[in-house]
């Protein structure tokens, strides 16, 4: 069974930031499901490739409907991208992590869809942008 189940109930709205979740969310499974830390070094880094322009595709929306907590949203993304680097070190290093992506990992996404994506979300849906 996948750690993350995503179905439509876990759509915030804003049609670009939903298509992103699912893939995000079928990244971490493969993640999790991983045998070791040699399995786990390429798709990590196509999830760290995948963060990188979601975030950046959500900083610029909070940007376009001027969202009053940016700066918590940004600073939010950042720090999860300074801990994936750390993540990357340690595979290479051989170590597997399997509770950092069994657990930790799609509890972050959990947590951040429902706090940060999910207000970003209906301040956007506020102000009109459903794309
Ligand atoms: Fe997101
Ligand atoms: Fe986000």
């Amino acid at each position: 069974m996948p750690v993350l189940q995503w179905d439509d109930g876990l759509n915030v709205g804003v049609g670009f930031m939903d298509a992103d979740h699912v893939v995000a969310a079928e990244q971490i499974n493969g993640l999790a499901d991983a045998a070791d830390a040699a399995q786990r070094a390429p798709l990590l880094a196509a999830f760290i490739d995948h963060c990188r322009h979601h975030f950046a595709r959500e900083e610029g929306l909070m940007e376009k409907t001027g969202f009053f907590a940016l700066g918590c949203h940004r600073g939010e993304h950042q720090r999860v991208l300074s801990e994936l680097a750390e993540v990357q070190a340690k595979l290479e290093a051989g170590e597997s992590l399997d509770a950092y992506f069994r657990d930790d990992l799609p509890n972050w996404l959990m947590i951040h869809r429902n706090t940060m994506d999910a207000i970003t979300a209906e301040f956007a849906r506020s102000a009109g942008y459903t794309g």
